[in-house]
């Protein structure tokens, strides 16, 4: 398995973010918290940000929608171009339908779960899935305490893949840092979303770089 970090830049300058895409060259993605004030208590940007930014950076974008009503909006990040565009499964009310429209549409789809969602319940839903998204704070903010409880999970969806046989990436997001992501790596995720671990650091790159071999040792 490779390792993949995804910088979130709801921790970068919202005012300058091509600039703070340009200071992590050596990220697999960006990571876009799409918050609607709904489904979390925050609000951030949306889809003519997401092509402002597509715009700016040759590195491809993973959007995650905190957001009601997926299944509404989801196809159009994936049709804007971005790489990958993530749903909550506690929001998709058509999780199938709007997961084989985000791939025809050219993106990789992906499914997220909440820390109390359990994942058993949509192992049959994993041949529609390109990136399984295991939240390990509660969504909303940046800057939260990683939250140990997930553990076990990260392990049991691990287990589900491989049964599966398939490819799916398993994401970790939410208080993933350098105390922190070697757990994640070890119970079986592969792909780390980072927010101020990464643009809280005096070298956001340098920051990737020691993440990646955290992960990787
Ligand atoms: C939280 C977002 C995360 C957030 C992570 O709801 O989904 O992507 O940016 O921030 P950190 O890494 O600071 O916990
Ligand atoms: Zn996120």
């Amino acid at each position: 398995m490779a390792v993949q970090i995804s910088p979130s830049i709801l921790s970068a300058d919202f005012a300058r973010l091509a600039d703070e895409a340009a200071r992590v060259p050596n990220a697999d993605w960006l990571h876009v918290d799409v918050m609607d004030n709904h489904f979390v208590p925050n609000l951030t940007i949306g889809l003519p940000v997401v092509e402002a930014l597509l715009k700016a950076t040759s590195t491809p974008i993973d959007c995650h929608l905190m957001i009601e009503d997926p299944d509404r909006w989801a196809p159009a990040y994936a049709e804007v171009g971005a790489g990958s565009v993530t749903i909550h499964a506690e929001a998709a009310k058509a999780p199938v339908r709007t997961l084989r429209q985000i791939r025809a549409a050219g993106a990789r789809s992906g499914f997220a779960l909440n820390p109390s969602t359990a994942v058993e319940q949509y192992e049959d839903l994993l041949p529609e899935i390109d990136m399984l998204l295991l939240m390990t704070v509660e969504p909303g903010f940046g800057g939260q305490k990683f939250l140990d409880v997930v553990l076990p999970k990260i392990r049991r969806a691990r287990e589900l893949i491989a049964r599966y046989g398939g490819e799916v990436w398993l994401q970790v997001d939410g208080g993933v840092a350098a105390d922190t992501i070697e757990r994640c790596a070890e119970a079986g995720a592969d792909v780390f979303v980072a927010g101020s671990a990464v643009y809280g650091a005096a070298d956001p790159s340098a920051a990737i770089d020691h993440l990646r071999e955290l992960a990787t040792t």
